[in-house]
């Protein structure tokens, strides 16, 4: 590829303000497009019946129950959104997080119900991981005070096999176990997975470990999530899932590793996938509501980036909106 510094002229006669000069020239040059079709809707779903609980850290998003799933998956068709990430708050958690590949487990039952009520034309990812079924919020199983990585991999397998045994269209492991995406390929040969490859110890998850009750009860996930200074390890990683399989690679959070995200684009031919996570949605939230910032030209700005990055596929809690404002920028 052209370096970007070779590839717009900066000869004597360039002058960049000529194609600024009105809104429909700035659209007509502009060189990142976001569209509906490439955002995905992260979904928590929690028991009992006609239930939308509010998340006080992410406003405007919900837990819900499941008889909500249909209305709000028909909510994001009609706006161009057609995939859903789900994640589930199981009725009760043990040691093991037996919860994840329970065959009638809250996020099965998700499944079911969205594939039931929107057929095939909304595409079903689930989240493969334990840390929402552990009693002790980890993502695999512990022993002492570490999380084993080989006891862990088969339970990642066989929650994957059941979620697909469910209906999920694509699984995307994201336990960071050594190894992982290798696990769940040889169990479930033609499933697509989206393998969190290169995913950091982040800060920006908090809200969503307050979202899904998943804060480790004790120490902290730096053992098997990436250290965020790490650039080459990320692409190792990256590599890795890809060789074990992979479909697809995510990097997340996403704005604090927009690097990251255009080394992947740069190393490997899969789709990337971006995460704009909870922390980088509730920031945005917060600042807007103080009048800081304005909500929808720092998510559409943000979500842009992330595109022009090199994602072509982007997990926000804005999607909804955003595809509203896409539309509306249309006309
Ligand atoms: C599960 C998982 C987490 C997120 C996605 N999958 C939490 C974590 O790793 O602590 C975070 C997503 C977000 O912050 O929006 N391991």
């Amino acid at each position: 590829m052209t370096p970007l510094t070779e590839r717009r002229g900066t000869a004597p006669g360039y002058g960049g303000r000529r194609l600024r000069r009105s809104p429909a020239l700035r659209r007509l040059v502009r060189e990142t497009r976001l569209d509906p079709s490439m955002l995905v809707a992260p979904i928590f779903v929690r028991p009992g019946r006609g239930v939308r609980e509010e998340i006080a850290s992410m406003p405007g998003q919900n837990r819900l129950s499941i008889d909500q799933l249909p209305e709000t998956a028909e909510r994001l068709l009609d706006s161009g959104v057609g995939s859903v990430l789900l994640f589930g708050l199981p009725e009760s958690k043990d040691a093991d997080g037996s919860g994840a590949w329970d065959g009638r487990g809250i996020v099965q039952e998700a499944i079911r119900e969205l594939r039931r009520s929107a057929g095939d034309v909304l595409a079903i990812v689930a989240d493969v991981c334990l840390c929402e079924y552990t009693s002790h919020g980890h993502c695999g199983v512990v022993r002492g005070t570490s999380v084993d990585n080989d006891a862990t991999l088969p339970l990642l397998a066989r929650t994957a096999r059941s979620l697909v045994e469910a209906g999920a269209d694509v699984v995307a492991p994201s336990a960071m176990m050594d190894r992982q995406v290798a696990a769940i390929r040889e169990s479930l040969p033609d499933t697509p997975v989206l393998a969190y490859a290169a995913k950091h110890a982040s800060a920006f998850y908090g809200p969503f470990r307050e979202a899904a009750d998943s804060a480790p009860a004790f120490g902290d996930r730096r053992d098997y999530q990436m250290d965020p200074a790490n650039a080459r390890e990320a692409m190792a990683e990256v590599l890795a899932d890809v060789e074990e399989g992979a479909d697809m690679i995510l990097v997340k959070p996403a704005l604090p590793a927009l690097d990251l995200v255009a080394a992947a684009r740069a190393i490997t031919n899969v789709p990337i996938a971006a995460y704009q996570v909870s922390g980088e949605y509730a920031a945005i939230c917060a600042a807007a509501e103080r009048g800081w910032l304005d909500r929808r030209a720092a998510a559409l700005e943000s979500l842009t980036a992330i595109a022009r990055a090199g994602a072509g596929i982007i997990v926000t809690y804005f999607a909804l909106e955003a595809a509203g404002w896409l539309r509306e920028e249309r006309r």
